[in-house]
């Protein structure tokens, strides 16, 4: 498992509410278990210059932001971001673990923005150095259970109501059909169920010896 996972690229995603940052600590922990160097990041953020950028994409006080506007933003921070941080981890030989990835601006900007989820494509095709990860973990999960998670003030972004967060789903679920390198877990169990889904999807990607 430890050589299977060195350098190797893994993001979890999914709906507000999804549960990954509980999910991202027991694959760490588990990870860790296994002898496996592992750094995990946030998406939007992590690096000083993501960490502001993700302040303006979410503070409440800007409702004037287009959807474009969001694309460029997001993009911005995922590029810094792997420029400080992933490309080195990677290049080091550790695994890295993403909270978040292009997949949120395919499924939020791209599908349930309307912008295109080709479009986003585009532009991550001439921003990023690397666009898909070796693994990208949905947590899917239903709005009834997403919104019962959320029991604290909403962001820009949470706010945006039932009927987006509906298609952000669906825009996860499209982006995740018929592709080998997503993973698509039911994150309405319980954590410890849950992240038995998890574990298995790191596993069959190690024995299918893939890399993206
Ligand atoms: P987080 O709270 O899960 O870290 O994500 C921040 C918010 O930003 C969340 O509502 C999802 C949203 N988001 C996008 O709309 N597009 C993106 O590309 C990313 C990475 C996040």
């Amino acid at each position: 498992m430890q050589t299977g996972l060195a350098g190797r690229f893994v993001v979890f995603d999914g709906p507000d509410g999804c549960g990954k940052s509980t999910q991202s600590r027991m694959l760490v922990d588990w990870l860790h278990g296994q002898g496996v160097e592992t750094v995990g990041f946030r998406d939007p953020g992590t690096t000083a210059i993501g960490e502001k950028i993700r302040e303006i994409l979410l503070s409440p006080a800007h409702e004037a932001m287009t959807t474009p506007t969001e694309v460029l933003l997001y993009m911005a921070a995922r590029v810094q971001l792997w420029f400080e941080r992933i490309g080195p981890a990677l290049q080091e030989g550790k695994c890295v673990l993403m909270d978040r990835w292009l997949s949120s601006t395919c499924a939020y900007q791209g599908y349930a923005g309307g912008f295109g989820m080709d479009k986003v494509l585009a532009v991550a095709g001439v921003s990023l150095e690397r666009i898909w990860p070796d693994l990208t973990i949905i947590l899917d999960v239903d709005l009834k259970t997403a919104a019962r998670r959320l029991n604290r003030e909403l962001d820009r972004m949470e706010r945006k109501g039932d009927g987006y967060h509906g298609r952000v789903r669906e825009g996860f679920l499209k982006l995740a059909e018929g592709r080998p390198d997503f993973s698509i877990v039911d994150a309405t169990a319980s954590p410890e169920a849950v992240h038995k889904g998890v574990v298995a999807a790191v596993q069959k990607m190690v024995e299918a010896g893939r890399h993206f």
